[in-house]
C-alpha cells in the first residue's frame, strides 16, 4: 500500500493524499446517509452506513486512503458518559466530570473498549469492501481533546474549567487522563485487530495547553499509547496530529512514525525540526479550498518544500461543510499529479 510505505518512509511512486473529516457534510451522498441513519450518533451505531460514508471519499476524490467514519467522542460515551449532538451547538455531554468520585463512576480499560463493538464492525466492513491498494485510518482523540469535552461538557473556547483543574487540582485531571488513556490503549488494539492499518491520534485542543505544560498534560499520554501499540504491533503506523503547537517541535519525542502539521506551522520549520525523525503529513490552510488558485499555490509549494523530504499530502486541519467538491477533487487530483516521480 503506497499510504503505509509512505508513512513508514519508504519511496513510493507518488506522495500520497487524504482529508482529516473527508466523510462528511460537504458530500451531498454523505448528507443523504446521515438523513437515512436519522442523526449522526445514529450513524456512527450503524455499521453498515458507516461503512457507506468512510467509502464515499475514496470512490469521489480518489484518496489514498480511507478514515473510519466515527467519532472520537463514542469513548467518553461508553464510558458511561450521555451525549448528545445539539443542532448549532456540537457535542454536549449532560454531566461533565468533576471529582473523584465521578472517575471512579466511569466503565474503564477492557470493558469500556469492548463496549464499541460497532466500530470494530465498521472496520470488518470495510476493510471486505476497500479497495486493497488503499489504506484504512483508524483513529482515537487524545486524552487531553477527549477530558476537555469530558470536564468542559461541551466545546469551549476557553477551557477555565480544565484549565482551573490543571493549575489547581493538577491530580484530578491527571486521573482522568489516566482512564481514558488505559481505555484507548485497548480500544486502538481492537481496532487494529478488526484490521485498520494505521492509526492516528487527534489532539486537536493541544493549543490550549502552555507549551511547558503540554508534555506532562497531553504528549506523554499519546506516547504512553504509542509505545503500547508498537510493542505488539510495529508494522501499523502511528500518526500524531497535535493541532497548534509550533513552540513544541523543539521537545517532540516518542516511538512514532508520521507527525502532523497544522496549518499554523509553516512545513518549512517542521521539516528543519523533525523532517529527519519522522514523516510529515499536512499542511494545506482547509480555507485554501474555496479557491482552486490558492490550493494550487500551496499544493506547489509543499510539494516543492517536501521534494528531498518524506511527506503524506493532507489539510491542516479539517475539511469545512460548504467546500464544493470539485475542489476537493482538484486538490486530490493535484498532489498525486505534482509528486509523480
Ligand atoms: O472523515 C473523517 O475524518 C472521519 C470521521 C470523523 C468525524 N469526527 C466525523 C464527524 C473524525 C475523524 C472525527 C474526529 C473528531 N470529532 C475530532 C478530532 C478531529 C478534528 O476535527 O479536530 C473532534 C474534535 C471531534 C468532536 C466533534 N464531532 C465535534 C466538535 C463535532 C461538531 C462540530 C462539527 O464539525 O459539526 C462533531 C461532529 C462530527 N463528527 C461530524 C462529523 C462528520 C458532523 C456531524 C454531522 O453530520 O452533523
Amino acid at each position: 500500500m503506497i499510504f503505509v510505505d509512505a508513512c513508514f518512509g519508504k519511496p513510493t511512486p507518488y506522495t500520497p493524499v487524504w482529508m482529516m473529516r473527508q466523510a462528511g457534510r460537504y458530500l451531498p451522498e454523505y448528507m443523504e446517509v446521515r438523513a437515512k441513519a436519522g442523526n449522526f450518533l445514529n450513524l456512527c451505531h450503524n455499521p453498515e452506513l458507516a461503512c457507506e460514508v468512510t467509502l464515499q471519499p475514496v470512490d469521489r476524490l480518489g484518496v489514498d486512503a480511507a478514515i473510519l467514519f466515527s467519532d472520537i467522542l463514542v469513548v467518553p460515551n461508553e464510558m458511561g458518559m450521555k451525549l448528545d449532538f445539539v443542532k448549532g451547538e456540537g457535542p454536549v455531554f449532560e454531566d461533565p466530570i468533576i471529582s473523584q468520585a465521578d472517575i471512579d463512576a466511569l466503565v474503564g480499560g477492557e470493558e469500556a473498549a469492548n463496549k464499541l463493538v460497532y466500530v470494530y464492525e465498521t472496520i470488518k466492513l470495510i476493510k471486505e469492501r476497500l479497495s486493497h491498494d488503499k489504506a484504512l485510518i483508524g483513529f482515537t482523540g487524545a486524552p487531553w481533546t477527549l477530558a476537555t469535552y469530558m470536564i468542559e461538557g461541551q466545546g469551549t473556547k476557553t477551557y477555565n474549567i480544565c484549565k482551573k483543574m490543571m493549575y489547581s487540582n493538577p491530580e484530578l485531571l491527571h486521573a482522568i487522563l489516566a482512564k481514558v488513556t488505559e481505555v484507548v490503549k485497548f480500544y486502538m488494539e481492537k481496532q487494529i485487530q478488526a484490521g485498520i492499518d494505521v492509526v492516528q491520534i487527534f489532539d486537536s485542543w493541544a493549543a490550549a495547553i502552555e507549551p511547558s505544560k503540554y508534555d506532562e498534560f497531553s504528549w506523554k499520554y499519546m506516547i504512553e499509547i504509542a509505545d503500547y501499540l508498537k510493542a505488539k504491533y510495529p508494522h501499523i503506523p502511528i500518526i500524531i496530529f497535535p493541532k497548534g503547537v509550533p513552540a513544541f517541535l523543539d521537545q517532540v519525542y516518542g516511538n512514532f512514525d508520521v507527525f502532523g502539521v497544522d496549518w499554523s506551522t509553516p512545513m518549512a520549520l517542521a521539516k528543519e525540526k523533525l523532517g529527519s525523525r519522522y514523516v510529515l503529513q499536512g499542511n494545506m490552510e482547509p480555507c485554501r479550498l474555496y479557491s482552486q488558485e490558492a490550493t494550487k499555490e500551496c499544493v506547489e509549494s509543499l510539494a516543492n518544500t517536501m521534494k528531498e523530504g518524506r511527506h503524506i499530502f493532507n489539510l491542516g486541519h479539517g475539511i469545512l461543510p460548504d467546500v464544493p467538491v470539485e475542489n476537493a477533487q482538484y486538490f486530490v487530483k493535484l498532489c498525486q499529479e505534482v509528486s509523480k516521480r
